[in-house]
């Protein structure tokens, strides 16, 4: 059977790579798999989080997934810390992966800096509370933004590593889904960073909760080149902002990037970013707005949440039975 698993950090500034990379996508799975969807708020903790905050956008998740199509009633909407099997799965697999395997991981490395020392613990093994999220549902298909890649090649590794030591097919192979124009939306400051919830800049993302006066004042100010647009793909290589408005504008408007550029070639960043400012406040303006509006109604947000925790408990429990059976710990 395939089911699918996938989460977001609640550590605010929920933005548009989010949406493109991921959560959009999450929306039309649900015609063709089972889906769990989760507001990851123990991986939010690895770095500081305000309790307050951390409790506003782990409804806010769920009310970005709400509000961009995600269903309720067909798909499971829940906050991670809800359902203990996570957390339980998560130190097993800490006794699984490796060390050298942990220490390969780009998303750490970027995350700690220079002070590695200073990192969490919880930081460092991050990627297996992941694979316990994803293996507690023996999901088989993951949807994410590129950046999730090694971690999802590392919740494979571990579930194979999981399967030989025991010598059983306790845990799927699971597969990325990593599709659309916009699998890796960078920084509108620096075409060489991607757009993330953690940049000190808010010109550097355009988020959830932007009205179209700072859609517009954030496109304005985004960095370019002084080129006109290309007339082919290759024309972009080398012009990583060009390339990432024009993958930004494609996803938006369901387009190839080629198309796009049929479309715009020759004209300058004066002419495309005002486009683009129409078609980001036409297409993200409105989940935007729903999302404020459900966040008016934290009861029916939480009534959601809880009901899906109890849906996730459910499927999760088998499973993590069975973990323990072949792991050999005891039935009190
Ligand atoms: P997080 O919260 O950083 O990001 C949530 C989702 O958004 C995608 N994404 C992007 N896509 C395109 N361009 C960008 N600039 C961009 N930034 C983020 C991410 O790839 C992700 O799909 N570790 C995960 C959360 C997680 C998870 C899981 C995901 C925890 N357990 C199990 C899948 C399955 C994370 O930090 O996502």
């Amino acid at each position: 059977m395939s089911r699918i698993f996938s989460g977001v950090q609640p550590s605010g500034n929920l933005h548009l790579g989010n949406y493109l990379g991921a959560i959009r996508n999450f929306v039309g799975l649900q015609d063709d798999y089972e889906c769990i969807y989760c507001a990851v708020n123990m991986h939010a903790i690895t770095v500081w989080q305000d309790p307050e905050a951390l409790r506003n956008n782990t409804r806010e998740v769920a009310a970005a997934y709400l509000a961009a199509g995600v269903d309720p009633k067909r798909s499971i909407i829940f906050a991670q810390s809800t359902v203990a099997a996570h957390a339980e799965l998560a130190w097993i697999f800490n006794c699984v992966a490796r060390l050298g395997w942990l220490n390969r991981m780009t998303q750490f490395k970027e995350k700690a800096g220079k002070n590695r020392e200073n990192a969490s613990v919880g930081l460092y093994a991050y990627p297996n509370l992941m694979a316990a999220d994803i293996m507690v549902y023996k999901a088989t298909h993951v949807p994410v933004g590129e950046d999730q890649k090694q971690h999802l090649e590392l919740t494979r590794d571990i579930a194979q590593k999981f399967n030989n030591d025991y010598g059983t097919e306790t845990f799927p192979l699971v597969e990325p889904l990593i599709f659309g124009a916009a699998t890796r939306v960078m920084s509108l400051r620096d075409g060489s960073k991607k757009m993330s919830k953690s940049d000190p800049s808010d010109y550097s993302r355009i988020t959830f909760t932007d009205d179209r006066d700072s859609i517009a004042k954030k496109l304005r100010k985004a960095r370019t080149d002084a080129d006109p647009l290309p007339e082919t793909e290759e024309g972009l290589k080398d012009r990583p902002e060009a390339a990432n408005l024009v993958g930004i504008y494609a996803a938006l408007a369901d387009l190839s990037k080629q198309e796009v550029l049929s479309e715009f070639a020759g004209a300058p960043f004066s002419t495309f970013k005002p486009a683009l400012t129409d078609l980001a406040v036409e297409k993200f303006g409105p989940i935007g707005e729903e999302m404020k509006k459900l966040m008016a109604d934290p009861a029916h947000v939480d009534a959601i949440l809880k009901e899906g925790a109890e849906r996730a408990a459910a499927l999760a429990a088998p499973v993590l039975a069975e973990v323990k059976e072949v792991v050999g710990f005891i039935h009190p």
